[in-house]
């Protein structure tokens, strides 16, 4: 794959002052806690929704397996209105949330959910407590 460099023009490419040189998009995830508190951190594609909150410190996340799907302490609950666009969870994801607290239709470990830019204003509420 080509890639445009320096002021090389070519049809079709439109010029803008801007983010030509970003290599990968952020997007921006919510996470509210039990007590109602939203923090909204930048994502990186291709992360998962459990390492955005590692990196940006956020509560209630324990992810004591680092994110292998082997101990539900990344339970969140997925906003109703990205349930459908997030997905449901695979067969070992949903035997894994056996094991998590509190688990409702919405609930997702979030160490599977790859954030993509289609989750781009993704809201999640992290539970009272963790495994
Ligand atoms: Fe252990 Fe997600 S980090 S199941």
């Amino acid at each position: 794959m080509a890639v445009a460099g320096g002021a090389r023009a070519e049809a079709g490419f439109r010029r803008g002052p801007s983010d030509d040189r970003k290599s990968s998009r952020m997007i921006k995830v919510t996470f509210t806690d039990s007590q109602g508190t939203a923090r909204t951190v930048e994502a990186q594609e291709g992360s998962t929704v459990m390492e955005t909150a590692l990196r940006n410190s956020v509560p209630g996340i324990d992810a004591e397996c680092g994110g292998a799907c082997a101990c539900a302490t990344c339970h969140v609950y997925v906003a109703p209105e990205w349930f459908e666009i997030v997905g449901k969870p695979s067969q070992i994801e949903e035997d894994m949330l056996d094991f998590a607290f509190e688990v409702r239709p919405t609930s997702r470990l979030s160490c599977q959910i790859k954030v993509t830019p289609a989750l781009d204003g993704l809201a999640v509420m992290t539970p009272g407590k963790q495994g």
